[in-house]
This record gives structure tokens, sequence and C-alpha cells, in this order.
């Protein structure tokens, strides 16, 4: 493993991503990680980038028993500079903020950190540079702006670089952080997901032991599943997947995730129909906020009531609880925020912990999306499921606009099914991060036949991004929106208008509400 010390660079993260692009399992902790609290020792130390300003007064500084550990460290941006201040200085602001490419220049092309990079383009981002070598160090490569652009110490393999090898924008960055990691860490190139399958098998095993049993909320979506399909893995019929129909999932969703996680996962799963219970707090409310929360406070009422009904058979009570955590979720919560920052705990299903005193099993928290997707297929889940669109908590609640009725969720989720139906027909879904339709509490008047009609409009969203803090909407050919929107307002009752929405996010959200 290779430690990866955040110093609250919005790139850090990214970091651990590359590594694990090779097969090479990294771990990201917050700068100020002591190193006698780690518990286990890194092959590698990784010093991220970061906002800050080393010789500035309340600025993050590294545990200098990261060189005790006798293992190479490479430092990044704040990481370089945090090594030639631990030095002694040697860290001043530079005459101007260099932001973009830059051409690298290697001083040894044998050098192993360089194997393979000479002269590429490598992305810059920092105000403070290097104003000399700190003692003990070399040059290994220079820049237009830097002439410490890397630096090498000259006994250890301790390294350090201004630029980020860890953006795209840095051509051969990728290969760096590998041979960095493989080459001088002698880290191993064993971070699969048929590894990891057998491994957190076994973890959940020893986790659970041999009696107690583990609940967990399924919504249909990959996460959840995944999660499921792993612990049904590890202990069979003592994991319990509770679906809560919640009134507001997509057209024959709980009937179709039954079938699917039952006969064809083998998951040990209860349906529970609450829709009535659900419709029932939602009536009168058109907040969108208040939407959100009332759905999340009934599903935690509902899923408690539920879990209560399970008696597992050593007589006990349920021990565990399931959730599909990821690690971008992980990271989120771990990273450097500031001197004086507050780790914040992620929790989607909070409550429950605290009322049912149940402890939290997280078998995906070391995973990210595509990792996720990869395991599941492995798993045997299918390829449908495992690219399906992101669907929001709240569901269509927040794509009725306004008031949630039976009868405005029923005619949301028939055009949706449409829409989605000609998107997968038209060969694009997977071409589109999300897509969906939304209900407007307007209404408009249209001819049927001979029929002056006045009814409600449909409008249809989809996105591209990757990661969702951004999007753009999807050019779809007209002829396909024509083809949705003359099959939504003949097929579905109520509607009789279809727009398109063509708003990126920002300004707008991805969802209207
Ligand atoms: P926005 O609308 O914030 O959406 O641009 C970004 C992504 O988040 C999803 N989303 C939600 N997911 N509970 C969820 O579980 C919510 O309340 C919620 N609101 C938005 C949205 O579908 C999109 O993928």
């Amino acid at each position: 493993t290779i430690l990866v010390l955040d110093f609250g660079s919005q790139y850090s993260h990214l970091i651990t991503r590359r590594l694990r692009e090779f097969n090479i399992y990294a771990e990201m902790l917050p700068c100020t990680q002591k190193i006698s609290e780690l518990g286990w020792k890194p092959k590698g130390v990784i010093l991220s980038g970061g906002p800050y300003s080393v010789y500035e007064e309340g600025s993050p500084h590294v545990d200098r028993a990261i060189f005790d550990l006798q293992v190479p460290i490479l430092g990044i941006c704040y990481g370089l500079q945090e090594l030639a201040w631990i030095d002694g200085s040697h860290v001043g602001r530079g005459d101007k903020r260099e932001y973009g490419p830059a051409t690298l220049n290697v001083v040894d092309s044998n050098h192993r950190l360089f194997k393979g990079i000479d002269r590429s383009i490598v992305w810059m981002s920092h105000g403070d540079k290097l104003h000399g070598l700190p003692s003990d160090y070399e040059v290994i490569a220079t820049s237009e702006n830097s002439p410490y652009c890397g630096i090498g110490h000259t006994k250890k393999d301790i390294f350090g670089i201004q630029f980020h090898p860890e953006v795209t924008h840095s051509t051969q960055g990728k290969l760096l952080l590998k041979n960095f990691a493989v080459d001088i860490c002698k880290a191993q190139q064993n971070w699969t997901m048929e590894n990891f399958i057998e491994t957190e098998i076994q973890r959940i095993r020893n986790l659970v032991g041999p009696t107690a049993e583990v609940i967990g909320a399924v919504s249909g979506g990959v996460d959840s599943t995944v999660a499921s399909k792993l612990m049904t893995e590890a202990i069979g019929d003592r994991f319990h997947a509770i679906l809560v129909d919640n009134g507001v999932l997509r057209l024959n969703e709980a009937e179709n995730v039954k079938k699917t996680l039952v006969e064809g996962l083998n998951i040990n799963l209860t349906v529970v129909d609450a829709s009535d219970e659900f419709l029932d707090k939602l009536k009168g409310v058109t907040d969108p906020e208040r939407k959100r929360k009332i759905i999340g406070n009934t599903f935690i009422h509902v899923f408690e009531r539920e879990a209560a009904k399970i008696k597992p058979k050593d007589g006990k009570d349920i021990e565990f609880l399931l959730q599909g955590t990821l690690y971008p979720d992980v990271i989120e919560s771990i990273s450097f925020k500031g001197p004086s920052q507050t780790i914040k705990t992620h929790h989607n299903v909070g409550g429950l912990l605290e009322d049912m005193k149940l402890k939290l099993i997280e078998p995906l928290r070391e995973l990210f999306k595509d990792e996720v997707r990869h395991l599941g297929e492995l798993l045997g889940i299918s390829h449908e499921l495992v690219w399906r669109h992101p669907f929001p908590g709240p569901g269509i609640a927040i794509r009725v606009l306004g008031e949630v009725t039976r009868a405005q969720v029923e005619i949301a989720r028939k055009a949706d099914h449409i829409y989605i139906e000609e998107i997968k027909k038209a060969g694009l879904y997977n071409n589109i991060a999300q897509a969906f339709a939304c209900l407007l509490p307007v209404k408009s008047v249209g001819v049927m036949g001979d029929q002056r009609t006045y009814e409600q409009v449909i409008a249809l969203r989809a996105i591209e991004t990757t990661d969702f803090m951004t999007a753009d909407w999807y050019p779809f050919e007209h002829d396909f929106l024509k083809r949705v929107a003359s099959r939504i307002v003949n097929e579905v009752d109520g509607v009789a208008r279809v727009t398109y929405d063509i708003t990126s996010k920002p300004p707008a959200t991805v969802e209207w509400e």
C-alpha cells in the first residue's frame, strides 16, 4: 500500500485513482495523520499538493516520523515545498502564480522516476516556489519557470516535484506515479477486483462472525445491489435485504428489483410496500427540501419497523447495517479541509445506527464507481443493472413538480419509461450519464383528433457529465426527440406537450427540484 497524505489540494484523490489504474493499492489520509497511529507500514509515502504556504503560521505540516519509516517519499507541489521547508526554508512566493502547462526537462533520462518521460508536458498550479536547493538534494528536472521543478535526495529515495502528475493534463504523469510506486517503492500490482472479492468476503466473515446477522436497504441501483450480492456470497441468508417501495420509484421497479435480486442473484430480499404511507405524508407538500426530508424520515421509520420483524436464528438482535458507501464519499469525509477542520462523518441513514444500535458494514468503501461496476459484473450482476443511470433517493417525488399524488407520479413514471426505452432502443443509454422525465405543474392547450385538450407538460432531461458537479445537456437528434414526444403525448393520458431541457449545470442543476 502507498500512503497518500492529503494537504487539501483539489487533485489529491486523483493520486489514489491513478495508482489504482496500475493495480496498486493506495490509501489517502489527512496530512495530519500521526504515523504512530497508522497501524500498518506503507511501501511509500506521497505528499499531495495543497492551497497553503509552507512558511506561513498555521500551515499544515507532516508528521516527521514519515522519515523514520525508511520508505521512499514523493512530494508533489506543496509536498515538494514541505520537503524543502523541513530542510530549512528555501521556499517563498514566486514572481507570479504559475498555472497551466509547462515543458518538463529531465536532467538524467536514466533516472528511475522519469523512465519513459523526458520532455513531456506537465501541469503546474502553484504560487510559491523553491528559491534554493535543500542540502543533500540535487536537481533532477527543470522547467522554464521552475529551476527546481524536480529535486531528489542524493542518498535516499526522497523526491519532490513542482507539477501535478495526477492530473490528465500531465501527459506522462501516470507513468511517473507508476515509476515511483512500482520501481522505487516496490509496491505490488495486485489490486484487482478478483482479489478484492476473495479478501473482502473473508473480511466480512471475520467481522460478522459465525452467527450474527446483517440488514441492508436496497434501492435497485448499482451500489446497493453489488454490496448486497457481496454480503450474500459471504454470509448467505444471514444477510437480509429490504426494499422499501416508497411510491415514488420508477415504473414496475419494485417487481423488477425483486425478480433480479431474488431469482437472479439469490439475495434474501423483503419488499415492503409503504407507498400509501409515503404518499400520505407528501400530501399538500410542494417544497422540494420538505419532500426530501419527509421521504428521508419516513424511510428510516419504515425501515426500522421492518427490520424489527426480522428475527435472527441465534435469537439475538440484528447486529450490523450494510451500507453501500463508496470511496469518493470516504474521501469527501476525510480529505484535509484546513488546519481547523472538523471531520464530517458521512451518513445516509445515520438515524438508523443510533436508533437501532447497529454497527456499520461498508464493503465498498475502498472502491471507486468504475471498480464497483467491474466488481458487479464479476459477481454475475447484469451489464444493464451495472451501468444503470443514478436515481435520486427522493425519486419521482422531486420529478413531479408541485404536489405529489399517485396520479401525478403515474404520469411522470410512464413518460419516463417511454423516454428511457427509446434512449435504449437508439443505443444512446451508455452515452448519457443520466436521463429522466419531469412532470410540470402547468397546463397547456393541445388538440387530439377534433378535441381541444388542456393538459400537463412533460420536460425531458438528459445530461453528459463525469462527476455530476457540472453537466451539459445531451444533443439528441431532432428525429429522436420527435419520436419520444409523439409517443409520450399519444400513450400517456394527461400530457399534452413535451419540451426538452437545454440548460447546463451550472446555472441549472441536474434535477428540476
Ligand atoms: P443536482 O440536481 O444536485 O443533481 O445537480 C446531481 C446528482 O445528484 C442526484 N440528486 C440526488 N440524489 N438524493 C439523492 O440520492 C437527493 O436528494 C438528490 N438530489 C439530486 C441527481 O439525480 C444527480 O445525479
